[in-house]
């Protein structure tokens, strides 16, 4: 419950939505709950769409916008339930969600049928999600249907379904000062859990008492849950991209390598930090880190207004490329190692991604070929990473290293700001954090 909701970031959000659809209608759904086995449910998170538009953060909802003169935001939500309240807690009710949130109207979310099928007769056009659940697409053309079954009153069934999320990914692409403000404070809280994690993380400890670490420093701070699973990764688990069981025990000499981000007030930031375990790095641990470093860096050159979305892409490649030449782990000509991707072996994923509500947040990256423009507002992740595991073409001194950095960049007008810039990452600075000790 919150009495002191500060709507005018939704509202401004609703006139742009109201302005881009002209007399047509827009529906949008929150998130379903999720039985997580037998009848206990996930922690409820609601839909990103919606959110954006509503603040509003119980399940159950659906905001409609209906356009043209009528210009109205009407919220659909669960009614005043004072024995379900008992169980499980505070709900609005139509009332005083309209009243705090500033929404035109709002109606209990039961009457949601029946209305839909009203407010969209003689309306050309609807907005919505389309083919986000089988549930939702039906609700829409159970309505559309209503309407025609009415025809000989006199109303006209919309023609055009149209998905609404293109028109919200390109708004979502562009942070408003409110999401910039929330952004911030979710990176400042994941910084200080790495930072917590390097200061706390020794040999014979395993994984999950890191990711402990991780977890009570931003449930500490207001954001309850990470913004995708914890990746605490030692030792040649740091090979593993999407490694997500945390019950290795740490060794000396062992790299640690952490990717964890918290969602704060619905907002993602999105850290990876690599660091050795014993507080030393290796000299082989060390040269990979620092071409990760470099590319990293060299990346952030990139992340500027007006360039293309791919150009740090390119420079991620062409750095790690070189440095695994330099390094013996890579043979031939810079060229043929980027001509024929043979870097792949070492570094197979992309150098980021938009960042937002969702850790990979809504937008297109190309529109019909062509690669997005950095503009500001926009915030992505810089990531290049480097990941060798045994081989025999490799020297053994570097199986196993897993090294990756990743930093969240917001563009700005002049260039970019790393949201993330207080989490330790030159190899002096890392190795300070280590210390604690
Ligand atoms: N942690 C997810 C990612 O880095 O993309
Ligand atoms: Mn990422
Ligand atoms: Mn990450």
């Amino acid at each position: 419950m919150n009495a002191l909701v500060d709507t005018s970031p939704y509202v401004s959000r609703r006139n742009r939505v109201f302005a881009a659809i002209g007399d047509g209608i827009a529906i949008v759904p929150t998130a379903p709950e999720v039985l997580r086995n037998r009848d206990t449910g996930f922690l409820y998170r609601h839909d990103s769409y919606f959110y954006y538009l509503t603040g509003f953060a119980e399940p159950e909802a659906v905001i409609v916008l209906l356009g043209g003169n009528e210009r109205r935001a009407v919220l659909f939500c669960r009614e005043k339930n004072l024995d379900r309240e008992i169980w499980d807690g505070y709900r609005y009710g139509p009332d005083a969600a309209r009243d705090i949130f500033h929404f035109d109207a709002a109606l209990p979310i039961t009457q949601l049928k029946e209305q839909l099928a009203e407010m969209m007769s003689d309306r050309s056009v609807v907005h919505t999600p389309i083919g986000m659940s089988a549930a939702w697409d039906a609700e829409i053309s159970g309505a559309i249907n209503a309407v025609r079954t009415r025809a000989r009153t006199g109303v006209s069934a919309p023609g055009t379904v149209i998905d609404v999320r293109a028109l919200l990914d390109d708004m979502r692409l562009i942070k408003d000062d409110h999401e910039i403000a929330l952004m911030r404070r979710s990176a400042a809280i994941a910084s200080q859990a790495h930072r917590r994690a390097m200061r706390h993380a020794r040999p014979g400890q395993f994984e999950y008492e890191v990711e402990a670490e991780i977890a009570h420093e931003f449930i500490r701070h207001g954001a309850r849950v990470p913004a995708y699973n914890h990746i605490v990764a030692s030792g040649p688990n740091a090979c593993v991209l999407h490694y997500n069981d945390s019950n290795r025990r740490m060794q000396d000499g062992d790299l640690l390598l952490i990717d964890a981000g918290c969602e704060y007030e619905g907002y993602a930031s999105d850290i990876t930090r690599t660091f050795p375990v014993s507080g030393t790095f290796s000299g082989p641990q060390r040269d990979i880190y620092q071409a990760v470093l470099d590319a990293e860096l060299a990346c952030m050159e990139s992340l500027r207004p007006g360039r293309p979305f791919n150009e740090y892409h390119d420079v991620a490649e062409r750095v790690l490329s070189q440095r695994l030449l330099d390094l013996g782990l890579l043979t031939g000509s810079l060229d043929e190692v980027l001509e024929q991707r043979t870097f792949t072996r070492f570094y197979m994923h992309r150098a980021g991604h938009w960042l937002g509500m969702d850790v990979h947040d809504a937008g297109d990256y190309r529109k019909r070929g062509v690669w997005q423009t950095l503009q500001p507002g926009m915030v992505l992740t810089n990531e290049p990473g480097l990941y060798i595991r045994p081989d025999a073409a490799v020297p053994e001194h570097f199986w196993n290293i897993g090294v990756r950095i990743e930093d969240d960049v917001l563009i700005t007008a002049t260039g970019n700001e790393v949201l993330t810039s207080a989490t330790p990452k030159t190899v002096a600075d890392v190795v300070s954090a280590c210390e604690r000790r």
